[in-house]
């Protein structure tokens, strides 16, 4: 494509209408909108008071990273040895941090020698694997992964990892001495519709530190920030920005390093998978990606996504709408979206369903189950996105 971003190897169009009709894909159509994410690497670098990771794993597109890369993103949160490796060799000069609270040995060995320094972990098992695994090495910066509430965010992911705040002192206690630099981190769970969640949580996280005797040198806010979908609005990225600053000042905290790691936020709404109706029967539609491809939140989590329709012909359909379920391409029932999703009661075979805000968490989810998933991404500048 041409612009601001000559290297990205992608086709490039002018239209999302210009880009199915030209590709002509037997598979989805992955859409990516470079000026909208390098405006989102752009808020945040600007507006969030520390550095900010970007999270791979919501889309692992190289032309994603490349873009955040141009635009001075330099940090990157990893969770698999295998995205320890990619992002090394596609950016050899960007700080890893390895957050995955439990991470093979032979992930932290190999990612050691890779040149990761930053780890998390959640208690003492992984932290003697990190020691062990890295030589007993005197240059690792350790962040305690901490449990905390969850109760804002849309998709909460506090089944699994952190330490408690009680557990917290001593285990910060015990790495102190091999960490050079010593950290916090937690997640408040993906899309958390309220900002005032990270001040709840960096106000504990003061309380406990002025009950312990440990000074800390990062403290990392994880992901959460949240996006536009249709049934929530949350508020402004700003705002969240204002206020975790502010807690942050309340707490004394300033000398801090700060980090957060937005993938959601960062990627949403720069991308946009297109689908085609394969089949009408009644009022579904079977689609060629599903809950095995891009689509899995639209049917297990039953997420709403905007979304438009474009025919065969190219042109948008904005007539009357009525109200359809989806089903994948794969052979298991599991495959299925119920919505209901609210489209064009046109909508026929041939026809493309664009499912918008879906940069994060699409791409990324694919499987190969029964040969269907898209490698197929363009770009597209419309002038607006
Ligand atoms: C450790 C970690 N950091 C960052 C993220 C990105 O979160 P989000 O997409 O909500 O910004 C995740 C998501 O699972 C995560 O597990």
């Amino acid at each position: 494509m041409g612009g601001d971003f000559p290297d990205l190897d992608l086709c490039h169009y002018v239209s999302d209408a210009q880009a199915i009709l030209s590709e002509d894909c037997n598979d989805a159509v992955h859409i990516l909108y470079p000026h909208k994410l390098a405006r989102q690497a752009d808020l945040f670098i600007n507006g969030f008071s520390g550095d900010s990771l970007y999270a791979i794993k919501s889309n692992p597109h190289v032309a994603v990273l490349k873009i955040l890369w141009t635009r001075g993103i330099r940090k990157f949160e990893v969770a698999s040895l295998r995205e320890v490796e990619y992002a090394r060799n596609l950016l050899p000069e960007a700080e890893l941090f390895f957050m995955h609270p439990v991470k093979s040995r032979k992930a932290i060995r190999q990612a050691y020698d890779l040149g990761v320094r930053n780890f998390a972990f959640d208690g003492l098992e992984e932290l003697r694997k990190i020691e062990e695994e890295t030589g007993q090495a005197d240059d690792l910066n350790l962040l305690l992964r901490v449990k905390v509430e969850q109760t804002e965010a849309v998709y909460p992911l506090d089944g699994k990892f952190g330490a408690s705040l009680q557990e917290a002192p001593l285990l910060l206690q015990r790495a102190r001495k091999p960490a050079g630099k010593l950290g916090l981190t937690f997640h408040v769970g993906s899309q958390c519709m309220d900002p005032h969640a990270y001040r709840r949580v960096i106000e504990e996280i003061a309380l406990m530190m002025k009950e312990t005797d440990i000074a800390i040198d990062m403290l990392d806010i994880g992901g959460g920030f949240p996006v536009q979908y249709p049934g929530m609005e949350p508020p402004v990225l700003d705002d969240y920005f204002g206020i975790i600053r502010e807690a942050v000042h309340k707490a004394g905290m300033n000398d801090i390093h700060l980090l957060c790691e937005p993938g959601r936020a960062m990627v949403a709404e720069a991308g946009a998978v297109a689908v085609r109706v394969e089949l009408r029967k009644g009022e579904s539609l079977y689609l060629n990606d599903g809950t095995y491809g891009s689509l899995f939140d639209a049917g297990v989590s039953s997420w709403s996504y905007p979304l438009e329709v474009i025919g065969a012909d190219g042109l948008p359909k904005t007539g009357t709408q009525t109200h359809f379920k989806f089903f994948g391409p794969t052979c298991d029932s599991l495959d299925v979206m119920n919505g209901p999703f609210p489209l064009d009661e046109t909508t026929q075979e041939g026809d493309w369903i664009i499912f918008r805000n879906l940069g994060a968490y699409g791409f990324a989810m694919q499987t190969r189950f029964n040969g269907f998933y898209s490698e197929t991404t363009v770009s597209v500048d419309d002038g607006n996105r």
